[in-house]
């Protein structure tokens, strides 16, 4: 398609709008409520351009271009529209200080740079405001966490409220009065916490007019540098603009590139990471044990009381645990040095319970190899959704996003679980179910597709006559009768599984650990191949994939699936050896305990030697996200105190025990060399990760269906029950005090 603006012959996409196609060939033509994840308003009037052969303006933003179009955006006349309007903007903003004469100065903030007014008012240099303000808005709010809101700077742009409902499926912020009192605000004026604000900072990286600010940036700071980090803080893997000054975190805000989180966070990425890492609860210094005390030391001594207890015969047995919130360096490496170097009796693996895991042992079991892989991006293809009993919003926010997306867009949202959960309201049924009643359940769903004969694809899938015998002779309407699940609530989601295709099923810890939770997969397993729906395994810690395959790599996930079972809680183990704050210990469960986390934990008090490690902002590393995407990061600031990365601090301990293989110089060195031994890294270079990175999964697509009946009785694993808020040793919903009072503790 080809347009003209300006004069200026262009090659346009299809599909676009005038004003995007201007910004994708670099012509500027102002505006101000226009923002390109919203729907097109049309409320400002400065995009107005004039499109020859259509009488009078149209606005760029909310006008489709077409091939042909001849687009004047910059006439003399245009201009003077325009700058009437901003003076008519501006009436209403002190920050007409902007136009010379005017008293009031704008006040400043944190993101003026970004900021899209001061950039227009730049443009259309107005040199007068004839319009008298009628000072209708003047709310100033202060009394929420994170961010004030001083709506006598408001322009009415809407951009917050449209991203709040649009984007983040919340709708905390509306369009309050109307007429020249309209105003933007919270329903009845009441406090962001009583309005469901989850504080992902969304409204505040929009707004175009200062009327929202960063109370972290209210002291006049401005950062002297930036750097991009991916979050830690769970498995969604966003990448994070982290502002710096003085080599110090200021405020770290998402990053529009972000692949997965394209310029969106959670209230933890948006506003926690400094207090996360300068939290007084960090290890600065190593700390040896001495005459009943834990002292500070040096690292020299305290590797040196490690290598002594480890060295000797009389160090046996040792078990470690490693953690899936540390790099794929640091977990390679820990592993590397326990199997290879220590020979440690059992090292047990946090992830070993993941939902991921227990897919993956379930595909094993069934003799099927369960790909891992998925993009979030494909949650928005789906039209019926069944999430079972995840909080996705404070779980996974990123997900959640896209299956709001897949609502806006006609899906129908499912939820099943025993707690009302504050997205029912996008939900268009909520199963109350109990836990180990969802097999149940699903197997209903399961027999009405088959009676209404929607598995005609199904029927093409090895065991399925098995599978319909036994549905067909299991009286499942009974027993959710039994259950008190009442017909209706299981029949209309029936529907939406025949009627609405793909459907999505997502799924925690909650649905398949216990007792029920192999029969629970069994029957998800099935009910996704009769609908060609999507499995997606709800992990929650930032590395769980990466550490998934490596642990696999060194063979012992399997046999060692948690603490509890393997009984390392007991006080068989002469050494114990913990890469974090899990397992945590009442008692002292080993003669010799070593703690490594960035926080003082629970296990802290039991601990002979405690080494500090750095949090992810003071490491480089690769993290592997919940999609199986892998994501590099660099190190943003310096270790606080004398923290190390994980793998550096192996490296050095294994080097003063005399072990062989660990003269790694940086992460890139043990990138290289777990690239080349774990399977699902292989080939890989930390030089050339790319936002589209995924690791390698597996390749096979037999399927067959899952026959209630066939052994699947591995021992459910009593892994980690994984806390969406808990960072390494720092519960940050307890820890910090404006998460607290967000999550209500
Ligand atoms: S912080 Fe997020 S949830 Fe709260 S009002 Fe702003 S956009 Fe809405
Ligand atoms: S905690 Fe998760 S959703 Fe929130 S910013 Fe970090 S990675 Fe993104
Ligand atoms: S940006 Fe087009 S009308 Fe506001």
């Amino acid at each position: 398609m080809k347009i003209t603006i300006d004069g200026r012959q262009i090659d346009a996409a299809e599909k676009k709008t005038i004003l995007e196609i201007a910004r994708d060939h670099g012509i500027f033509i102002p505006s101000l409520c226009h923002h390109p994840r919203l729907v097109p308003f049309a409320g400002c009037r400065l995009c107005i351009v004039e499109v020859k052969g259509r009488k009078g303006v149209v606005p760029a933003c909310a006008t489709n271009a077409e091939d042909g179009m001849e687009v004047a955006a910059a006439t003399p006349g245009l201009q003077k529209m325009r700058r009437q309007i901003l003076e008519l903007i501006l009436s209403e903003h002190p920050g007409a200080g902007l136009i010379p004469g005017r008293k009031k100065a704008c006040v400043p903030g944190p993101n003026d740079g970004r900021r899209d007014l001061p950039k227009v008012v730049e443009y259309l240099k107005p040199d007068r405001s004839g319009f008298p303000p009628l000072d209708g808005n003047p709310d100033i709010r202060t009394d929420d966490p994170f961010f004030n809101r001083n709506y006598s700077l408001c322009i009415l742009c809407g951009r917050c409220v449209r991203i709040c409902s649009e984007v983040r499926g919340v709708s905390a912020l509306a369009f309050n009065n109307r007429g020249p009192k309209t105003a933007v605000g919270t329903a009845l004026g009441r406090h962001l916490m009583d309005s469901h604000c989850q504080f992902c900072g969304a409204c505040l990286d929009v707004c175009p007019s200062g009327a929202l600010t960063e109370k972290a940036a209210s002291a006049g700071t401005a950062p002297d540098a930036e750097k991009n980090s991916i979050c830690a803080f769970c498995g969604q893997g966003c990448l994070l603009t982290l502002e710096l000054k003085q080599g110090r975190i200021l405020r770290s805000r998402p990053a529009e590139m972000g692949p997965v989180n394209l310029g969106q966070a959670c209230v933890k990425g948006r506003f926690l990471v400094r207090d996360a890492v300068y939290h007084q609860s960090r290890i600065v210094k190593p700390m040896v044990r001495k005459n009943g005390r834990l002292q500070e030391s040096s690292w020299e001594e305290a590797l040196k009381v490690i290598a002594q207890n480890l060295s000797g015969a009389e160090a046996r047995p040792i078990a470690m645990a490693s953690s899936a919130q540390d790099s794929c360096e640091d977990i390679y490496a820990f592993q590397k040095f326990g199997r290879h170097g220590l020979k440690a009796d059992h090292i047990l693996s946090a992830e070993a319970g993941s939902p991921q895991a227990r897919l993956r042992n379930f595909g094993r079991d069934q003799n099927l190899e369960v790909p891992l892989n998925f993009k979030i991006s494909d949650i928005g293809r789906a039209r019926s959704i069944i999430v079972f009993g995840e909080n996705l919003p404070v779980t996974q926010p990123m997900i959640w996003l896209e299956v709001y997306r897949a609502i806006r867009k006609g899906a129908k949202l499912i939820l099943v679980g025993p707690e009302e959960l504050s997205i029912k309201r996008c939900a268009s049924v909520w199963i109350k179910t109990q836990p180990g009643q969802e097999q149940a359940l699903l197997g209903g769903l399961s027999k009405v597709l088959i009676e209404s004969n929607n598995s005609v694809d199904a029927a093409k899938i090895d065991g399925f006559p098995e599978f319909k015998k036994h549905l067909l002779d299991f009286k499942v309407f009974d027993v959710l009768a039994s259950l008190g699940i009442p017909q209706e609530k299981w029949l209309k989601p029936a529907l939406f599984l025949e009627k609405r295709k793909p459907p999505a099923f997502l799924f925690g810890a909650g649905f398949c650990e216990g007792l029920s939770g192999p029969a629970n997969l069994a029957a998800l397993w099935n009910l996704a191949l009769q609908t060609q729906g999507m499995l997606i395994p709800l992990d929650s810690e930032c590395n769980t994939r990466g550490a998934l395959e490596i642990s696999a790599f060194f063979q012992r996930i399997d046999d060692h699936p948690g603490p509890t079972d393997q009984g390392v809680d007991r006080p068989v183990y002469q050494t114990l050896y913990l890469a974090g704050p899990w397992p945590a210990f009442d008692k002292k469960p080993a003669e010799f305990v070593v703690v490594q986390d960035s926080y003082r934990n629970k296990n802290s008090r039991i601990a002979d030697v405690i080494l500090p490690q750095a949090t992810f902002t003071e490491s480089a590393g690769t993290f592997v996200n919940i999609e199986g995407r892998l994501q590099k990061f660099e190190r943003a600031v310096e270790p606080m105190g004398e923290s190390k990365s994980g793998w550096q601090i192996i490296s050095e301990l294994a080097r003063k025990m005399g072990l062989e293989g660990f003269a790694y110089k940086n992460a890139s060195d043990v990138f290289h060399e777990l690239s080349g031994q774990v399977p699902a890294f292989r080939g890989m270079s930390r030089d050339h990760v790319s936002h589209e990175t995924f690791l390698l999964d597996a390749k096979t697509d037999i399927k067959k269906f899952a026959v209630s009946g066939v052994p699947m009785s591995k021992t459910p694993a009593r892994g980690f029950a994984s806390d969406p808020d808990v960072y390494k040793g720092l519960d940050m919903s307890r820890d910090i005090p404006e998460l607290r009072l967000i999550r209500g503790r």
